[in-house]
């Protein structure tokens, strides 16, 4: 695998805070990553010195092949970038700023696809300012695509959008994805990270607890939990053999002629990881 990000033992202090305490991991060319971790952890820390807008204090990064505090602006044509708070308030309109970002970039998306990529036909000539919040947010993933970079770093992309253009977001990301571009994702949407993550690391307190495919992460614990209603009251049965249970309690029910209501089987979620791992010392690797 070819990197097009490499991490390796990289540290970060603001004054005593130790912000990034060593971590190391690489991004395969053309692969989604997904940066998680509770509030504070060191996503957006982690983030800007690979962007090269924070500089680190110890630790080697190479982007796309480079040392982003050395790169220069061959370098930054090739990579796109959603910052976690842009603070753009301006009279321009959706298409004026779009435009005036894709002039910096040699090999330009067409403006209006780009607009159309991220759901703002209707806003096109609006003036930023006047944009809803979920709506600016999809400006600035249209800012980050409009110089057709090989490279993306979303920080919390799709923060504040409503359902619908969450969707629209995902479909997006992964057609970037089928388009060959490498993405590094951070939300606290544990279904996104799931769902558009080729592998994930959990981030808490500045260290690596976790990394690995969703799936495996996912499939570390072969639990699940069974639900159904008897007498209205709800009734959990956890079990590493949900085949099993399952058969049997089904078979219980089918001898005695009763419908289980409610019946569900469940498997832990990335979410449920995530929360077991957030809250716990013990460091996991899988890959
Ligand atoms: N410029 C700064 N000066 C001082 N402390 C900072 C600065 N930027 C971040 N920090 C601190 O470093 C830690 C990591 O912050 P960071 O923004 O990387 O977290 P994050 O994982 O992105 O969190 P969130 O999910 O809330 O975006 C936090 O404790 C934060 O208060
Ligand atoms: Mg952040």
């Amino acid at each position: 695998m070819t990197s097009a990000v490499s991490i390796e033992a990289l540290t970060k202090s603001y004054g005593k805070l130790e912000a990034v305490r060593g971590i190391s991991f690489e991004i395969g060319s053309g692969e989604v990553f997904g940066l998680l971790g509770p509030n504070g952890a060191g996503k957006t820390t982690t983030v800007e010195i690979l962007e090269g807008y924070r500089k680190r204090d110890g630790g080697t990064v190479r982007v796309l092949g480079e040392d982003p505090e050395r790169a220069g602006t061959e370098w930054r044509q090739r990579i796109g970038v959603v910052l976690q708070s842009s603070a753009v308030y301006t009279t321009l309109t959706v298409r004026e700023m779009l435009a005036l970002f894709a002039g910096y970039y040699r090999k330009p998306r067409p403006v209006d696809e780009v607009i159309e990529l991220v759901g703002l036909m209707e806003k096109r000539n609006t003036r930023i300012k006047s944009l809803s919040g979920g709506q600016a947010r999809r400006l600035d993933l249209g800012l980050a695509l409009v110089g057709d970079p090989e490279l993306i770093f979303l920080d919390e992309p799709t923060t504040g959008f409503d359902p619908g253009a969450r969707r629209a977001a995902w479909a997006t990301i992964r057609a970037l994805r089928s388009l060959g571009k490498t993405i590094l994702l951070t939300t606290h949407y544990l279904e996104e990270a799931e769902q558009l993550s080729d592998r994930v690391a959990v981030l808490r307190e500045g260290r690596i607890v976790a990394h690995g495919r969703p799936a495996d992460l996912m499939g570390r614990s072969r639990g699940a939990e069974i639900r159904y209603l008897r007498d209205g009251e709800e009734v959990v049965v956890k079990t590493d053999e949900p085949t099993r249970t399952l058969h049997e309690l089904t078979a219980q029910a089918l001898d005695a002629g009763v419908e289980l209501e409610g019946l569900e089987v469940r498997r832990p979620t990335l979410e449920d990881v995530y929360l077991s791992l957030t809250e716990q010392d013990d460091e996991t690797v899988l890959s």
